[in-house]
């Protein structure tokens, strides 16, 4: 059978032969007999935007893979500074250059004073830390002028580095100033997610020392969340990339597109959702209830994934080893309680509804203390390096300027009617 199809035009009996590549079609080939039509894909879910040898993902099978590692090896035996080398580099680093790579992201943890000072404390004492992170992150532009040497290789490296290793302070920082809190520095003598703690949870002591059950918990969920091929914050990042922002002014961009409630604020309507269910006898008839059309199920579902998200597997286990140390979130009971049921109804498994990484990721956030505010924040730290990845991607592939095309469906052309004419 030919791996190709063919189109024809009705209106001139001409006809093409289109090569199938990889699934797919290429639209500049449909242009050659089509000028002028294009196709109409909101939400660009029929459409392949760019090139990308990042990241795999087979929503049917259930595979996610980094530069064509599993992500269940991965988060096994790999930590999040070498995935974000890997996802940066696309390949893993040697023990050279993993030990320069670590020194590199450990040096550059700490922010300028003004960036606390004038920004962060400039905030409204009750601001959100994830409207406080979109802002920081495009203020550190104005403190990088180099940044905008896009095609220079040492201030664009020079700027990842600088991104990956500030994140987790500014993130940290933006959750000190909405509690509250004085800001703790940057311990550069501790690796880098007991760092990250150090930063959440310091008081009086003179050390931080996490507890490292807890520390590797959020190192594995870090690695879950590196990357996701073009969802929509990576999408953002590219598409402003495209304009040759610098690459703050595009994580920027991709932190806001993580803000929304339907992408980084998932896993917070997991927990509000099981808090309002509230006891193991109401979860049928919460069930029952979705089926009818109210509301959804929160953490079920996926645009790709059609099976079980086989980050949702990996992160069950995690959640063992953090309630080992936390205590057992007391929502725990109701989530299993309610998948259990969901994966054995008709209408779940006809949609092909599975739990999704954000259906056990807030469990485990909310045991080890965070905030429901901090999630989607929690969320940007590692998702810095797979934004980044995709963004240098992108300009070694020197790819056009993002600019899709519209139906227009506004009014025909009118002439402009005086005030004092128009009808009231
Ligand atoms: C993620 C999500 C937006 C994907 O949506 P999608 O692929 O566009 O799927 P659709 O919205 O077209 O839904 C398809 C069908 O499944 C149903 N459905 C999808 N997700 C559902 C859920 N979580 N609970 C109940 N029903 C759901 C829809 O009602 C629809 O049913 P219908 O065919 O009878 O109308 C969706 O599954 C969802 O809202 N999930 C809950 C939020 C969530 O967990 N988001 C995090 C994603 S990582």
């Amino acid at each position: 059978m030919a791996e190709s199809i063919t189109i024809t035009d009705n209106r001139n009996g001409q006809s093409l032969e289109i090569p199938l590549e990889n699934g797919g079609v290429s639209a500049s080939d449909f242009s050659k007999l089509l000028p002028g039509v294009w196709f109409y894909d909101p939400g660009l879910t029929a459409t392949a935007a760019c090139e990308s040898a990042v990241t795999f993902l087979d929503g049917d099978a259930g595979i996610l893979r980094y530069r064509g590692y599993p992500i269940e090896q991965l988060a096994e035996d790999s930590t999040f500074l070498e995935v974000a080398y890997l996802l940066l580099n696309g390949e893993l680093p040697t023990t050279t250059e993993y030990e320069v790579w670590e020194q590199e992201v450990t040096l550059h943890t700490f922010i300028h004073e003004n960036v606390r000072k004038r920004f962060l404390e400039g905030f409204h004492y009750d601001a959100h830390p994830m409207g406080m992170l979109v802002s920081a992150v495009a203020a550190l532009s104005t403190f990088y002028l180099d940044a905008k040497d896009i095609f220079d290789p040492e201030s664009r490296d020079k700027q990842i580095i600088r991104l990956i290793a500030k994140m987790p302070t500014l993130a940290a920082a933006a959750h000190r100033f909405s509690v509250g809190m004085p800001f703790v520095y940057p311990d550069n003598s501790l690796p880098f997610t007991s760092n990250f703690l150090s930063m959440m949870w310091k008081i009086a002591e003179p050390r931080f020392e996490a507890d490292p059950v807890l520390a590797r918990a959020l190192d594995v969920l870090f690695i879950l969340h590196a990357d996701h091929e073009q969802n929509c914050s990576t999408t953002a990042m590219r598409v402003v990339g495209s304009s040759h922002a610098d690459p703050y002014s595009c994580c920027a961009a991709a932190c806001a597109a993580l803000y929304g409630p339907r992408h980084g604020g998932a896993n917070e309507a997991v927990i509000r959702m099981l808090t309002e269910i509230g006891s193991l006898d109401n979860v049928p008839s919460f069930v029952e209830a979705v089926k009818q059309g109210h509301g959804r199920l929160q953490g079920f579902g996926h645009r790709v994934y059609k099976s079980y998200d086989p980050r949702a597997k990996i992160i069950k286990r995690t959640a063992d080893e953090v309630f080992s140390i936390t205590g057992k979130n007391p929502l725990l009971d109701i989530a299993l309680k309610l998948e259990e049921i969901a994966l054995k109804d008709e209408y779940f498994i006809s949609r092909r509804l599975y739990p999704n990484v954000d259906f056990y990721s807030g469990l485990i956030y909310q045991a080890m203390g965070f905030p429901l505010e901090m999630f989607p924040v929690l969320f940007a730290i590692p998702r810095t390096a797979g934004w980044l990845a995709h963004w240098q991607e992108l300009l070694d592939q020197d790819t056009k300027i993002a600019r899709p095309r519209q139906l227009y469906i506004g009014p025909e052309p009118r002439d402009y009617v005086p005030i004092d004419q128009r009808r009231s």
